[in-house]
């Protein structure tokens, strides 16, 4: 059996699995049995009122479970398959259960570029639910390795991707009419939607009615303490670098000042900088394009305060 038909089985058996996709691994079940996707919030520890994405393969899947209004359908034309998650309203036939979207009327989807993820739910024949293969609140997976640490012994299957190529979760749109608002920043930069329907808006991060539920402060987090916009280390800490400012860097997201390079690198470098350092100093990066994405998660990284993950 090749690594997909063992994949396809333990999904058709109601398990959990490794996914590989163009932005992180994700924990990937059946979206439409509610017994498998409370599989994925026991072992994420994620609480119940943070809904997941369904993940899809074509577009008429995707209408299946969303309802497109016409600027929905230009962003799903233009950027599918890719890095953009659309929180639509939710079809009535819709055979996602409704634990997956914690109870809410809208549906987050998703159509991920990836040839593995493609290929599994294409043969799947149904929506994949696949939040982040990570403990809540912790660093996101972008190696198969990754997924294997957190998650090993409990997963039949990690499917081996690759690298992900992106490195930074997917954009997250919420798309209600033709009024877009960006409930988080991610792989697909603002610039280039802001190219195809004008100016959008963001949600403000709220913490006590958050729009998107994902957007609770701390996340994303190394158990090291992380010091950001540091011009050098101080004391044990490692020095995260960007550019070619300093020559005391640890390690270099992207030595060249590519925020792209820096983003596909920013979680496996944390990670690895986790392992061997109690303190990580972070270079400042630029806002532009992706840097957007990239100082929203290195600022809810830092946040030390309890009880507010994800
Ligand atoms: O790149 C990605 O999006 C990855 C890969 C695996 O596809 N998945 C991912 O899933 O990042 P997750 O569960 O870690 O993040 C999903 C985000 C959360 O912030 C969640 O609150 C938000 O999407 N979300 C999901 N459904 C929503 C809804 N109906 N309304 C508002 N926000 C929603
Ligand atoms: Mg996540």
């Amino acid at each position: 059996m090749t690594p997909i038909e063992r994949a396809l089985q333990e999904l058709r058996n109601g398990n959990l699995i490794g996914l590989p996709t163009e932005t992180v691994y994700g924990l990937a079940g059946d979206a439409t049995r509610s017994d498998t996707v409370s599989k994925i919030y026991a072992l994420k520890n994620r609480p119940h009122f943070n809904p997941l994405i369904a993940h899809v393969c074509n577009i008429e899947m995707a209408k299946q479970l969303g309802n497109f209004s016409e600027t929905a359908r230009r962003l799903a034309d233009k950027f599918w398959p890719g890095p953009m998650t659309l929180v639509l309203p939710k079809t009535e036939q819709s055979p996602v259960c409704d634990l997956a979207r914690a109870g809410l009327d809208t549906q987050a989807i998703r159509w991920p570029a990836h040839e593995m993820a493609q290929t599994l739910i294409s043969e799947f024949g149904q929506p994949v639910v696949a939040p982040s293969a990570n403990r809540s609140g912790k660093i996101s997976p972008t190696r198969a390795e990754h997924v294997r640490s957190e998650f090993g012994l409990s997963l039949p299957v990690i499917l081996d991707g690759g690298a992900s190529v992106l490195g930074l979760e997917s954009t997250v749109l919420a798309v209600q009419g033709e009024t877009i608002t960006l409930l988080r920043a991610g792989s697909l930069a603002r610039q280039q939607i802001e190219d195809v329907v004008g100016e959008i808006s963001s949600a403000t991060i709220d913490d006590t009615s958050p729009k998107s539920p994902g957007m609770l402060s701390r996340h994303y987090s190394p158990n090291a303490k992380l010091r950001l916009n540091a011009e050098g280390p101080i004391g044990d800490e490692a020095f995260l670098g960007f550019g070619s400012k300093s020559t005391d860097f640890t390690l270099n997201l992207s030595r060249s000042g590519d925020v792209q390079e820096a983003a596909a690198n920013l979680y496996a470098m944390l990670r690895e900088l986790d392992e061997m350092h109690s303190a990580i100093a972070v270079a400042p990066i630029p806002m532009t394009g992706l840097g957007e994405a990239i100082n929203d998660r290195l600022a809810r990284a830092a946040l030390r305060e309890t009880g507010q993950n994800e």
